[in-house]
């Protein structure tokens, strides 16, 4: 079976000026020449001058280095230490807590939620492998969804209200290596912050850090293997990290921004807790680099992909894109990409605006705006061919009150390539431009490559419109004044 994703824009270049696309062709390549340049610059640590700062091309490289090492090093490799930490928690703990936000959570959501069972956390925990039940928290600052996390963690019988104790504590002390513990009951946590300072993020971890230490006791080696933090190379989680002893620290290296590193440890690491196949995620992406530097514009998913988005932008005022994925699994990587999108371009008042659309759901929800409201949208579709379960039949009834014996033996795959077929021929007729994204199948190796395409495609269209698609100044506004009303208070 051939595993390459497909990207086909032909009926939305129906709709586009066959000129428009001639002349963009040499902007693009020549585009393509300056993110290639970015690697040699980079690379080269030499100076990198004002206009290009920050310069974060790490990412582009980073998957066939980190295969290359896997190769070379097997179990010393950074994936063979991933894995061997990853294979550890399995065994000891049955419920794993991803703490981190932005660029430092969504791919590993988007993993998840892709990748494994629908309902993974209500398996037992044969059904599950052995891999923990996942939660992400540290993405927010709302006190009732991490109260009902800590409550959750807590063993209801034994330690019902540790949000009041501290270490120390009678109580804490006698829950302390609790030997009728087992792995049912504890827990894991991946801290994960690239500049450890994020307030979301280590205001949860202080909590987490706090029940998990009244658990265990405070300066137990059991708290330091059940922490594994993920950062930079400096920064305050650093420091807390060496500080407290923690086992395994996993870094976020210089050169690869939050959002672009979903194939380091940020994602990887979990991905590895939940049992993914992580060297097929770094395979996708190294070949999707691959196509992107060889191809040629017209047969290269990731130039096309900016023609097409960049064309309608500019001539035809679409700068709404819909991320339309059909199928209930790719809703997280929608939203992996709205970050990526919206924090690298959304900059000197430009940059389109991306929404991730979720079908067959929308159609009953935003399918009439779509279908009829404002020409300002191009529609990306991302349809799986095959579905990882077998496929699920109609069955006939003998009695057919609700009509559908005539659709019976016809399987759920069947309906949903009708409804993807039927909405693309709705929006044709009425002039509305779609391209498809296909996948073979929902696997690693189909979204790395997904993720490398559209990383790839974000930096090729910043370069190609002017704007730099690294760092996120915008984002500091707001953290500041955050950080000035909390001293006031
Ligand atoms: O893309 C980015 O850089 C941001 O979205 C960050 O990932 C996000 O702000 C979290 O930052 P940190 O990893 O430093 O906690």
């Amino acid at each position: 079976m051939d595993r390459t994703l497909r990207y086909d824009p032909s009926a939305a270049r129906q709709r586009l000026e066959p000129e428009l696309w001639e002349r963009v062709e040499p902007q693009l390549l020549a585009a393509r020449q300056d993110v290639i340049a970015d690697v040699v610059l980079w690379n080269s640590g030499g100076p990198v001058p004002e206009s290009k700062q920050p310069l974060d091309a790490g990412f582009i490289e980073l998957p066939m280095r980190l295969l290359d090492d896997c190769r070379q090093r097997g179990p010393l490799s950074l994936a063979g230490r991933i894995e061997t930490v990853a294979a550890r928690l399995r065994e000891a703990v049955d419920r794993f807590v991803v703490l981190g936000i932005g660029g430092s959570y969504m791919g590993a959501r988007a993993l998840f939620e892709a990748l494994c069972h629908r309902y993974h956390n209500e398996l037992p925990r044969d059904r599950r492998s052995g891999v923990p039940r996942v939660y992400f928290e540290g993405n927010n600052l709302d006190n009732d969804t991490l109260s009902d996390l800590l409550a959750l963690l807590a063993d209801s019988d034994r330690r019902t209200d540790f949000q009041s104790v501290r270490p120390g504590d009678d109580a804490a002390a006698g829950r302390t290596g609790s030997p009728s513990c087992g792995v049912e009951d504890r827990w894991a946590m991946a801290v994960i912050s690239k500049s450890g300072g994020t307030l979301e993020t280590a205001a949860a971890f202080r909590l987490l850090r706090r029940a998990l230490e009244a658990e265990c006791g405070p300066d137990s080696d059991e708290v330091r293997q059940r922490i594994v933090p993920v950062t930079g190379e400096t920064g305050r989680l650093r420091d807390l990290a060496v500080a407290r002893g923690y086992s395994d620290v996993f870094p976020i290296p210089d050169g690869v921004g939050g959002r672009f590193s979903v194939l380091t440890a940020v994602g990887l690491l979990p991905a590895a807790v939940m049992g993914l196949d992580v060297v097929a995620l770094l395979q996708g992406a190294a070949d999707m680099t691959e196509r992107f530097a060889n191809d040629p514009f017209g047969d290269n998913p990731v130039l096309d992909y900016v023609a097409v988005c960049h064309l309608f932008e500019k001539h035809h005022g679409m700068k709404i894109r819909l991320f339309s994925t059909w199928g209930a699994r790719l809703e997280a990587l929608g939203l992996w990409y709205d970050q990526l999108l919206s924090e690298s371009l959304g900059k000197q008042e430009r940059g389109a605006t991306p929404i991730t659309v979720v079908n067959t759901r929308d159609l009953h929800s935003r399918g009439q705006q779509h279908q009829e409201g404002r020409r300002d949208k191009l529609i990306t579709n991302v349809f799986v061919q095959s579905p990882s379960r077998a496929p699920l039949a109609l069955p006939a009834f003998d009695s057919d009150e609700d009509r559908l014996n005539q659709h019976a033996g016809k399987t759920l795959p069947q309906f949903l390539s009708a409804a993807f077929e039927g909405t693309n021929r709705a929006y044709a007729a009425d002039r509305r431009p779609t391209a498809d994204i296909v996948l073979p199948k929902l696997d690693e190796y189909a979204l790395g490559q997904l993720f490398q395409m559209l990383m790839l495609a974000t930096v090729v269209e910043g370069r190609l419109i002017g704007v730099n698609p690294y760092g996120q100044p915008g984002v500091e506004a707001y953290k500041r004044n955050m950080t000035e009303i909390l001293s006031q208070a």
